[in-house]
């Protein structure tokens, strides 16, 4: 059984003050999975004390990898002569991400047996495209009981066409491809920040890669890679999230530690819905608004407004004047946390790929559920504006993906307590 903790809100007060970010989740993940293609050490900086993180940590401790942290953001991961091949089901089931490391088994055991990846709650999320990638490296794939088995001789450059820019498969394949034989071009790259900074940590390694953050990312493989100190980036996620709770409850806040780059289409969004939105170079001031206007939305690949802000973007719709159309392009089935904002007063209709919210004058307290890690968020935003205290469950989901989450918006003036 999951811990039952649950958060309990009071919502009504506007945030004010200054809150920080701590290291980008996915980008640690990815960039952790990376260390295994080296036999040296590698030192991580600013890793985020998140449950995910923990999951890689058991992944690759599992495949015989040293990992250690060696202060409270950074890990040590000593991947010398780990020889285990095998990511079991217990792992990989708490954790799809744990399947980035595919890509460093192949090039390092020449081998891979990892538990296919179920669906989770916002989608079938298979790997088809990893494997595209991995079959076109020379890789023999036979799956047998849920496992994905992964053999091959030599891993050897070929050109991929992923007919979706995926996050996790770029990664994969990048991590492959950075130690066979000749060069790889993938073609319909994902351009997201944390697909860069792994491109960026290879590169640190020796690997040889051009095009990050284009189209066509061109691999050229080497012999092998060295350990290397690197810091992890802010998480723009959370920073995001974060701007929306001072929007939410139109407030008065200092986001620090935050890329607004990586930001830009919310920072846009929020200022077409009437925000003033200022940043300097490594933070994001957001201030009251005169009121909140309905805008749409789409969600894209990066630079398109990202998918993990939908569900907070669309709590702060409930309450905005007039009605909005969010479209989910990117996950198949992410809307969940619709039903839970409905419970608190929401108006919102759910028609395919498209979701439509008409504003209401407020938001009430009800007892709701955490489905997903965003779709919490996304409850969390709500209840720090409804009147009365809302009891959010199941918020182990929340904790995959924030650090801290209760204290910050406690230092921000939000009345939050964890049960
Ligand atoms: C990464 O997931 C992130 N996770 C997700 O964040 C994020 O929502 C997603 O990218 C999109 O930005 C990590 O980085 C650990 P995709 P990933 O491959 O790599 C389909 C969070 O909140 N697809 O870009 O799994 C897929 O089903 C998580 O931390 C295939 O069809 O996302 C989806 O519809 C949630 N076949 C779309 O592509 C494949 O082989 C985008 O998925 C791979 C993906």
């Amino acid at each position: 059984m999951q811990n039952p903790d649950k958060f309990l809100i009071t919502g009504g007060k506007p945030l004010k003050g200054t809150v920080v970010i701590d290291g980008a989740k996915n980008s640690a993940l990815s960039i952790m999975a990376a260390c295994l293609l080296s036999r040296e050490v590698s030192i991580l900086e600013n890793v985020p004390r998140l449950k995910d993180v923990y999951s890689m940590i058991e992944v690759i401790k599992i495949l015989g990898v040293n990992v250690e942290w060696i202060d409270n953001n950074t890990l040590s991961i000593d991947p010398d002569d780990f020889n285990n091949y095998e990511a079991p089901y217990e792992l990989v089931k708490t954790m799809r991400a744990s399947f980035l490391v595919m890509g460093p088994l192949l090039a390092r055991l020449k081998k891979a047996k990892i538990s296919l990846p179920g669906g989770c709650a916002i989608g079938a999320r298979p790997v088809d495209f990893h494997l595209k990638g991995f079959r076109a490296l020379g890789a023999n794939i036979t799956t047998e009981k849920g496992y994905i088995k992964a053999e091959v001789k030599e891993l050897k450059g070929n050109d991929i066409y992923i007919d979706f820019p995926s996050l996790g498969a770029t990664e994969n394949i990048m991590m492959a491809a950075s130690l066979a034989e000749g060069t790889t071009m993938i073609e319909n790259a994902a351009k997201d920040p944390e697909v860069i900074e792994l491109g960026n940590f290879l590169n640190k390694m020796g690997a040889k890669i051009d095009g990050l953050g284009n189209d066509i990312v061109t691999i050229t493989g080497v012999k092998s890679l060295k350990g290397v100190k690197y810091r992890i980036i802010p998480d723009r996620i959370e920073g995001g999230t974060y701007m929306i709770a001072a929007a939410i409850t139109r407030g008065n806040v200092e986001i620090k530690n935050v890329n607004p780059y990586y930001l830009k289409s919310c920072i846009v969004k929020l200022e077409e819905s009437g925000l003033r939105v200022s940043t300097k170079d490594d933070s994001i001031f957001i201030s009251d608004p005169e009121g909140i206007k309905s805008v749409d939305i789409k969600t894209m690949p990066f630079p398109g407004f990202p998918t993990d802000m939908q569900a907070q973007f669309m709590a702060l719709m409930t309450i905005a004047n007039g009605t909005s159309i969010i479209t989910e392009n990117v996950f198949e089935n992410r809307f969940a946390h619709a039903g839970d904002l409905r419970r608190m007063g929401a108006d919102i209709k759910i028609e395919g790929r498209n979701s439509i919210i008409k504003g209401v004058k407020k938001l009430s307290a009800a007892p709701v559920m955490a489905s997903d890690l965003r779709g919490g968020a996304a409850l969390v935003l709500g209840a720090l504006v409804a009147e009365g205290t809302t009891e959010i469950s199941r918020i182990y989901h929340i904790d995959r993906g924030y650090v801290r989450l209760e204290e910050k918006l406690r230092s921000l003036g939000a009345n939050v307590r964890r049960e």
